[in-house]
């Protein structure tokens, strides 16, 4: 039985502040039915090791760079994150992939140096409106998979989780359908089973996009769908719990 990872995504959505406010809320939650993780821009992400080191709630990064170390200004590697206590890092976000044109190569060497700090790769994928319009959604999605189903080895997969977010149903309030959503996560597991059946079974699929406490339940009730991706959210500690509790 796969168990459920709520994952909150705080995008470029914080302060010291608010992000001191939400760690304490999440510290003193009772969440011990479901895996937990947040991922609090840059800059707080020592806040967070601080705030959660007796708590079962992980946490993470946004994204990081493809390359190991060296004269890349600006850019955080998989070993600095590891350094100040991430577990996970988000790569391949649509919201990336569009402002920064990162491609599934860029995506899958970010997942390489992320793994090979064993942290675990929160890998994300989705059609956009015009993809799907187009009746190329899974097409779609089936592409931004494939390297990583080729490249990586199935230890390196132990420590994958795959988030679907399809873009049209980021941040617009507009939530795949249960089914819509359970359809394209079924897609996904059958792409995992042409690698392996344990890939298949063990590999935990997100949804996000527009998660609400009022939509979570149901679409946790979906037999592929093991949790969610949730943005927008995931900044208020109460929406975020009753998304956790469902
Ligand atoms: P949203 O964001 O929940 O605000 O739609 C999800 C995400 O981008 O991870």
């Amino acid at each position: 039985m796969r168990r459920l990872l709520i994952a909150g995504n705080w995008k470029m959505n914080a302060s010291m502040t608010t992000s001191s406010a939400l760690l304490s809320e999440l510290v003193n939650a009772d969440i011990s039915t479901c895996d937990v993780a947040v991922f609090p821009p840059f800059p707080y992400l020592a806040l967070a090791a601080e705030s959660l080191r007796a708590s079962s709630v992980r946490f993470g990064a946004q994204d990081c760079s493809d390359e190991l170390s060296g004269a890349y200004t600006g850019e955080v590697s998989a070993a600095m994150l590891r350094d100040v206590g991430a577990s996970m890092v988000l790569v391949g976000h649509s919201e990336r992939r569009q402002r920064h044109h990162e491609t599934d190569a860029l995506v899958l060497k970010k997942a390489q140096q992320i793994l090979a700090e064993d942290m675990t790769a929160v890998v994300c994928v989705g059609e956009t409106l015009a993809q799907r319009q187009a009746g190329l959604a899974e097409k779609t999605v089936t592409e931004q998979l494939s390297l990583l189903l080729s490249q990586l080895s199935l230890v390196q997969w132990q420590r994958v989780v795959i988030a679907y977010e399809p873009v049209w149903a980021i941040g617009t309030g507009e939530t795949a359908s249960p089914e819509q959503a359970q359809s394209m996560h079924a897609h996904i597991r059958q792409l995992l089973g042409q690698v392996s059946v344990a890939l298949a079974e063990q590999t935990r699929i997100l949804y996000g996009g527009s998660v609400k406490s009022a939509s979570a339940a149901e679409l946790f009730a979906q037999p592929d769908i093991d949790g969610a991706l949730v943005g927008g959210a995931s900044l208020d500690a109460a929406e975020f719990l009753a998304i956790c509790q469902s």
